[in-house]
């Protein structure tokens, strides 16, 4: 059977547990895959690419075959410098299809080699999104379900500092 390496990119920005799951589902059916965070994000991020990459080594470890990596500029450009050969994207519900068909098709433009493959995480994070995560953290909601343990407690250092100290003792 061919051996396949997909690159499952995004921002990471924080790493939630609907992203741990798809990656343990990407782990089952590639050979290797490679967690790459976006380096050159737009975007002003809570956590830096050091951070990010740091939560998910952390929690990615138990997965031999699961490897931590930053990119920047093009993703096609960096599947094949990594001679990799799919992109794993996760589809939540139909609101990420248009998003996610539109970047597919377009890295389709850009390289023809490479295919998309959209897998779905667990039906219990299709609300997920470290958009919310963040929201929900600052404005002192609970985030102890949707993200690992390691994140959390970064959360907590980096967005209230003052508390960290009792809540992390709770865990
Ligand atoms: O987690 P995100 O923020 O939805 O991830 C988006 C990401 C990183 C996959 C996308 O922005 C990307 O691939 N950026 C790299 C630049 C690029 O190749 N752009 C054209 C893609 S259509």
């Amino acid at each position: 059977m061919k051996q396949i390496r997909a690159i499952y990119p995004g921002s990471f920005d924080p790493l939630t547990n609907g992203h741990l799951d798809l990656i343990e589902r990407g782990s089952k059916i590639f050979h290797e895959l490679i967690v790459a965070i976006l380096r050159n994000s737009e975007k002003e991020p809570l956590f830096d690419v050091a951070e990010r990459r740091a939560m998910l080594m952390e929690a990615t470890s138990r997965w031999p075959n699961v490897r931590i990596d930053t990119f920047s500029g093009l993703l096609v450009d960096y599947v094949v410098q990594q001679k990799a050969h799919a992109v794993l994207r996760g589809i939540r519900a139909i609101s990420d299809y248009e998003y996610e068909l539109q970047m597919a098709l377009m890295n389709r433009k850009l390289n023809a080699q490479v295919e998309t493959v959209f897998m779905m995480p667990a039906e219990t994070y299709s609300y997920l999104s470290s958009r919310l995560v963040k929201e929900v953290f600052r404005l002192g909601g609970s985030v102890r379900e949707l993200v690992p343990p390691e994140v959390e407690k970064r959360l907590y250092n980096k967005v209230h500092p003052e508390l960290s100290m009792a809540k992390q003792g709770k865990r």
